[in-house]
């Protein structure tokens, strides 16, 4: 009988541990959460949320839009900065763009369609070219050759007191 009692008050004593480390654990458990979600919110702001504004874009001026020499297309580079999270980086790039009396102002990317190199206007083929392999596009940015398949992005753009405005993409 007494053996018993003894037996039962060690299971006792046993569940009564495992109770207080369950309910520790729990605690503790608890806390560390909070303390990550706590941790997390920064890291959120700085690493998050620039990615998502990916896709945003910038206006950005190229000046007279009277410059450009009629019906043949021109390099306008850019460069400007951006924030990454707490980091400033340069955006670098050109553009093609021409005017004529007929369709006013045309920009397209530089961007080859294919895997991205930048194509180059060619005035005495007159074709975009691209050097990677060998995609060629013709003044109106469709595929002629090579193994693109779709045409140049044409850019958004506007004429604003006589300077092209043309919208990049980052
Ligand atoms: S990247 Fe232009 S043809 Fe391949």
């Amino acid at each position: 009988m007494l053996e018993n009692k003894v037996s039962i008050s060690r299971q006792t004593a046993v569940e009564n541990q495992f109770q207080i480390s369950r309910r520790a654990f729990l605690t503790t458990s608890v806390l560390a959460g909070g303390a990550v979600v706590l941790a997390a919110i920064p890291m959120v702001s700085i690493v998050v949320l620039p990615s998502l504004k990916k896709g945003t874009g910038k206006w950005v001026d190229f000046g007279k839009a009277d410059k450009l020499p009629p019906d043949d297309f021109s390099m306008l580079s850019y460069e400007f900065m951006t924030k990454d999270g707490w980091i400033d980086l340069p955006q670098r790039g050109f553009v093609w763009a021409k005017t004529d009396a007929k369709n006013g102002v045309k920009v397209f990317s530089s961007t080859c369609s294919h895997l991205a190199c930048n194509v180059i206007w060619n005035r005495d083929t007159r074709m975009f070219e691209c050097p990677c392999h060998t995609g060629r596009f013709d003044p109106d940015g469709l595929p002629v050759a090579g193994p693109p398949k779709k045409p140049l992005f044409l850019l958004p753009h506007k004429v604003e007191e006589g300077k092209i405005l043309v919208h990049i993409t980052l």
